[in-house]
């Protein structure tokens, strides 16, 4: 068979021939194909979605060639610096920050709801006492479906909201619960007095027989990395979440889907990840061969936290994360082999070929596992930490796509398989 080609010409003059290029508000322009099948019979082929645009999206902006994220307009840094975690879940799932008056009834509703019902504690019981924390939260906010199925219509605003803010308000509880089982603790419920992120900590780490002071330097910089991770545009996770939502199935299920994708180390793992390659190359003098290993196409070990499939620049989260590791490190005077360690590792690969050319950058998740065992979070629980703050994204895509109406998202495939036969007769 001989290769053909389609030669994609840009005009401003419209032909029967042309399909239609959409601007969008920044960002590349993306090409109209909805009409591709039905006028040439093609499909278009782009597996890992590189060259694809799978929704109209207006929460996020990533501009990866010049390291830009932006949050309904909002530079991350600046929401890193000024805002807090649950003001940020707000703009993203409402398009702009909230009132004095809208904050006060958004940490109302979020107080109201971010118990969980006694009988989801019996989930918990029901694992392995060590079941990974991903494990148990896939299964629990799965199960939260089973609570509020009936009692809720999703082509209802109001509904949809409310299980948005129970799924925000919920997923502290969870988070902490899936690890304080795995310790044989009893769980502490929320404390309304506290701030969200004060929450996280102290229902993580306190006891129900004693008071637990929070530090507050460690809750802003917990708070600082969940505005971080709180959504990134359509990753693998997020666009399970919508595919998901696309049949209209209950939220709880299409989050659980969501914490599903996240656990891989190529996404959400890979902080966790990062720690234990760190940890495996153990000293300073053990680096270039690490580097070596990772250069090296007969292996497969790859320089974790390095690298990205939109940013080929920093990931602006991954500074603003360093400066944060050295605050609460230097705060809570912790003196970590690991970050050194990681500060020459990032120092040398910033300067090799290999990786200049393919520019590869530390992500995120370079530096938050670090922090995060600072903070005294176990290494299992870096990836839960990432689903609770992600939950603000994913319910912010899934409440955008309930207003469009493009119906079930149905991908096709180039088959490459066998042609139609003859079942062989049996003898
Ligand atoms: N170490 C060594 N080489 C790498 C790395 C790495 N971390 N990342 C990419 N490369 C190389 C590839 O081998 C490839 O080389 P080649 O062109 O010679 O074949 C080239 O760089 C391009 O790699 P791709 O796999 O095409 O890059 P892609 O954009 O698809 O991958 C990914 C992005 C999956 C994040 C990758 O960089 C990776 O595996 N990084 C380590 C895991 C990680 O840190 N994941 C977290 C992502 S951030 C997040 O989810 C929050």
């Amino acid at each position: 068979m001989t290769q053909k080609y389609v030669k994609a010409v840009i005009s401003d003059t419209p032909d029967e021939a042309a399909l239609p290029v959409l601007e969008g508000a920044l960002g590349p322009s993306a090409v109209d194909i909805q009409t591709l099948y039905a006028r040439y019979g093609l499909l278009a082929y782009d597996p890992g979605f590189r060259s694809t645009a799978s929704c109209k999206s207006a929460i996020t902006f990533v501009d990866g060639d010049n390291g830009v994220l932006l949050y309904r307009g909002y530079p991350i840094e600046e929401l890193a610096e000024h805002s807090d975690f649950v003001e940020v879940a707000y703009l993203l799932m409402n398009g702009e920050l909230p009132t004095p008056e809208q904050r006060k009834t958004f940490d109302l509703l979020i107080g109201q709801s971010n118990l969980l019902h006694e009988q989801i504690m019996n989930f918990f019981r029901g694992f392995r006492r060590d079941a990974h924390p991903m494990a148990v939260m896939v299964g629990v906010v799965g199960a939260l479906s089973a609570f509020y199925h009936d009692v809720m219509d999703i082509r209802n605003p109001e509904d949809r909201m409310l299980a948005a803010v129970r799924l925000i308000a919920k997923m502290p509880m969870i988070a902490a619960a899936s690890y304080t089982y795995s310790t044989g603790r009893p769980q502490r419920y929320p404390n309304n007095r506290l701030d969200y992120s004060s929450n996280v900590l102290q229902m993580m780490f306190g006891q129900p027989n004693d008071d637990y002071p929070v530090d507050p330097v460690v809750a802003r910089a917990l708070d600082r990395i969940l505005i971080l991770h709180a959504d990134h545009e359509q990753n693998a996770s997020t666009s399970t979440v919508r595919l998901a939502a696309s049949s209209g199935a209950n939220p709880f299920a299409c989050i659980s889907a969501g914490i599903a994708s996240l656990w891989g180390p190529a996404h959400g793992g890979a902080n966790e990840a990062v720690l234990k390659m760190l940890m495996e190359i153990g000293s300073v003098d053990n680096i270039p061969k690490a580097i070596a290993r990772a250069k090296d196409k007969n292996d497969s070990f790859r320089l974790m936290g390095f690298g990205h499939r939109i940013y080929k620049n920093f990931d602006p989260r991954s500074r603003v994360i360093q400066k944060s590791t050295h605050e609460v490190l230097s705060h809570l005077g912790i003196h970590d082999p690991l970050l050194e360690i990681a500060m020459r590792l990032e120092e040398i690969a910033l300067k090799d070929d290999y990786f200049v050319e393919r520019k590869l950058y530390p992500n995120v998740d370079f530096y938050s596992g670090i922090l995060l065992r600072a903070m005294g979070f176990p290494m299992n629980m870096f990836t839960a930490i990432f689903a609770l703050a992600r939950t603000a994204g994913w319910v912010s895509h899934w409440l955008e796509l309930q207003q469009e109406s493009h119906g079930i998202d149905r991908p096709r495939q180039l088959y490459v398989g066998k042609a139609k036969r003859k079942l062989p007769t049996k003898k």
